[in-house]
C-alpha cells in the first residue's frame, strides 16, 4: 500500500500550439453544448443504438426509425456527436469512437456526468456571484439552505442518488485497502466524523470485532446511517452523535483511540479545518491517531484525475458551501500542523484518487 509521493508536471508548461489553443478555446466556449448534446445522445439511446451496430454502422434514418425520433432531432445530435468526438461517419453510416463508448459504458464517467448535470449544472450559473460573496449561491436552485449538507436529506431522489453515487464512488473502493492499516494498532474506540450513510462504520465493525464506532454527522445524515446500521443488526457496535461541527459551542465526544475523517475536511475552509482539527486534538487520547482520507489534486498520477478534482472544487464554491475545495496537499498539511498535529505517514494512490494521512498529536518533545 505504501507508495512514494508522486508530484505531477502537468501544470508547468503550455504544450499547445497557437492553432491547438484556438481550437481548445472553442471547446471551452461551447462546453455547455458539448455536455448537453452528449447527455442527450446517451439518454435518448442513440449511443447505445450506434454501439449495437458495431463496425457496420447505422444511418440517421435507421436510428430515427428504431428510436422513434424525428429525422431533424437525430441529425442535429449525431452531427454534434461527430464534432464532439463521440461518433464517426463513413458513407452515411455512423459508428462509435472510444470516447463514445466510455460515455455510454464507463462507470466513472457516468457518475461524474450525472453529478455534473443533476447536482451542479443549473447552480453553476451563480459561480461568479459565489466567488464574490463566499456563499454557495447556486444552491438556491434546490431551496433555501445554508450548505448542500443541510439540504442533502431533503433533495429530490434523483438528485440525492447522483450526489451519493458521486460521493461513494470516490471513497468506497478505498475502504478495503486501508482497513488493515487503520486497525493495525487495535483501537477500541473510533470516531468517524462525517460518517454519512455509515459505510466506513459498517466496514469497520465487520473488520474488527472489538472496535466501537461513533458516527458524528449532521442530524439528517446521522439518521440515515442509523437506519442502515439498525437494519444490519449492528446497533450495539455503533453510536451516533448528531451535531453541526461548525458550531464551536457544541463539544466533541471524548477519549477516542482513532479519529477517522474520509472526504470530510474538503467540505470546509482553511480556518474551519484548523478549528475542527484543534477540537479533534482534545477529543483524541494522547497516544491516538487521526487518519484523514482525501483526494489531493497535486497527488494524482493522471492529468484527468487532477482535472476532475479541480472541477469538483468549483462545485464546492457554487453549490456545496462557498468556501471549501479539493485541496493541494502542501496547503492542507500546513493546516494540520497549525492545529497541533504532526504528519506521521502519508500514503498515496489509495483507491481511485485518495491519500491517507496519519497524524499524531504534537507535543513539545516531537
Ligand atoms: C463528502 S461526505 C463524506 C462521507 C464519507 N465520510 C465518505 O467518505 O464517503 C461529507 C460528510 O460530512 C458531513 N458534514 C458536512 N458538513 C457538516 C457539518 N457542518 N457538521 C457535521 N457533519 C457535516 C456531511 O453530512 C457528509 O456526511
Amino acid at each position: 500500500m505504501l507508495h512514494n509521493i508522486i508530484k505531477m508536471d502537468f501544470f508547468k508548461k503550455d504544450t499547445r500550439t497557437a492553432l491547438q489553443a484556438k481550437e481548445y478555446a472553442q471547446w471551452i466556449a461551447f462546453a455547455p453544448m458539448v455536455f448537453q448534446a452528449s447527455r442527450a445522445l446517451r439518454n435518448l439511446n442513440i449511443l447505445a443504438e450506434v454501439h449495437e451496430s458495431r463496425k457496420v454502422g447505422v444511418t440517421i434514418e435507421e436510428v430515427c426509425k428504431k428510436l422513434d425520433l424525428s429525422n431533424y432531432g437525430a441529425r442535429v445530435l449525431m452531427e454534434a456527436g461527430l464534432g464532439i468526438g463521440l461518433l464517426l461517419v463513413n458513407n452515411d453510416r455512423y459508428t462509435l469512437t472510444k470516447a463514445g463508448y466510455l460515455i455510454l459504458n464507463d462507470p466513472l464517467t457516468k457518475v461524474n456526468f450525472d453529478f455534473s448535470n443533476d447536482v451542479c449544472y443549473e447552480g453553476l450559473f451563480s459561480l461568479t456571484e459565489s466567488i464574490k460573496s463566499g456563499k454557495p449561491e447556486g444552491l438556491k436552485v434546490f431551496g433555501n439552505w445554508k450548505t448542500v449538507y443541510d439540504a442533502l436529506a431533503h433533495l429530490q431522489p434523483n438528485i440525492q442518488k447522483s450526489w451519493f453515487a458521486f460521493d461513494h464512488y470516490y471513497s468506497d473502493d478505498s475502504f478495503p485497502e486501508v482497513l488493515e492499516y487503520v486497525y493495525k494498532t487495535k483501537p477500541k474506540t473510533l470516531l468517524d466524523i462525517g460518517g454519512n450513510t455509515g459505510k466506513w462504520a459498517i466496514s469497520s465493525v465487520n473488520f474488527d470485532t472489538d472496535v466501537h464506532v461513533t458516527i458524528m454527522d449532521l442530524p439528517g445524515q446521522a439518521e440515515m446511517a442509523k437506519k442502515n446500521i439498525d437494519k444490519l443488526g449492528l446497533s450495539n457496535r455503533v453510536s451516533f452523535y448528531q451535531t453541526n461541527i461548525l458550531d464551536e459551542s457544541i463539544p466533541f465526544p471524548k477519549h477516542f483511540d482513532v479519529i477517522w475523517m474520509s472526504q470530510f475536511l474538503d467540505c470546509f475552509s482553511d480556518d474551519e479545518i484548523i478549528s475542527i482539527l484543534s477540537r479533534c486534538r482534545n477529543s483524541l487520547n494522547d497516544d491516538g491517531a487521526v487518519y484523514i482520507l482525501e483526494p489531493f489534486w497535486d497527488n494524482q498520477r493522471f492529468e484527468a484525475a487532477a482535472f476532475s478534482l479541480q472541477m469538483t472544487s468549483i462545485y464546492f464554491t457554487a453549490i456545496a458551501n462557498g468556501n471549501s475545495q479539493m485541496y493541494n496537499s502542501t496547503i492542507f498539511i500546513k493546516l494540520i500542523e497549525k492545529a497541533g498535529f504532526v504528519v506521521e505517514e502519508t500514503t498515496n494512490d489509495i483507491g481511485i484518487s485518495n491519500t491517507l494521512i496519519k497524524c499524531i498529536k504534537k507535543f513539545e518533545k516531537n
